[in-house]
């Protein structure tokens, strides 16, 4: 069964929205890298290829439902921040328009009718609910530790620590 027109814009336009976040987080690494924080910036840089997956997916589906993939130009991302804990604050914020765009992409797919896509989104429903939360415990560390320069290189050392999500690459 082929994907009527509609799902399959909204479906190329959350591909786009997913590429975005892929250019974003990589600008926000470049920032990072320029402040010296290379932990984070190895965190962001991970990150960005995440969402590189996340728009295959997306990309894989439409293929697999007969759709056709259209990419858009993607937009440029934000440069300067104000400081690396502001670069969290704005990636969280990033997560939260991610989460209002699955949903709105779901309540769409579900007035078509659109089951296999539904379910396809189910996997982004339950992937913003961890985005969102894994942005906001980061978020909450910067707070807690302020301008207190070990405690700042020690978080960088653990956001370094970051290891490839292997369950996301393979699923
Ligand atoms: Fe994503
Ligand atoms: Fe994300």
């Amino acid at each position: 069964m082929i994907l009527n027109e509609a799902v399959q814009e909204a479906i190329n336009a959350q591909i786009n929205n997913e590429l975005f976040s892929m250019y974003s987080y990589l600008s926000m690494s470049a920032y990072c890298e320029h402040k010296q924080f290379r932990g984070c910036a190895h965190w962001m840089r991970l990150q960005s290829e995440e969402e590189h997956g996340h728009a295959m997916r997306l990309y894989d589906f439409l293929i697999a439902r007969q759709g056709r993939v259209k990419l858009q130009p993607i937009a440029q991302p934000q440069f300067d921040f104000a400081s690396v804990p502001d670069v969290f604050q704005k990636a969280f914020e990033q997560e939260q328009q991610v989460t209002k765009q699955i949903n709105e992409l779901y309540e769409m797919a579900f007035n078509e009718k659109a089951f296999a896509a539904l379910v396809e989104l189910e996997w982004f429903i339950n992937e913003q609910v961890e985005e969102e939360k894994t942005a906001r415990d980061i978020v909450y560390k910067f707070q807690l530790v302020k301008d207190d320069p070990a405690a700042l290189l020690d978080l960088d050392r653990e956001l370094g620590a970051r290891a490839p999500d292997q369950a996301a690459a393979t699923e």
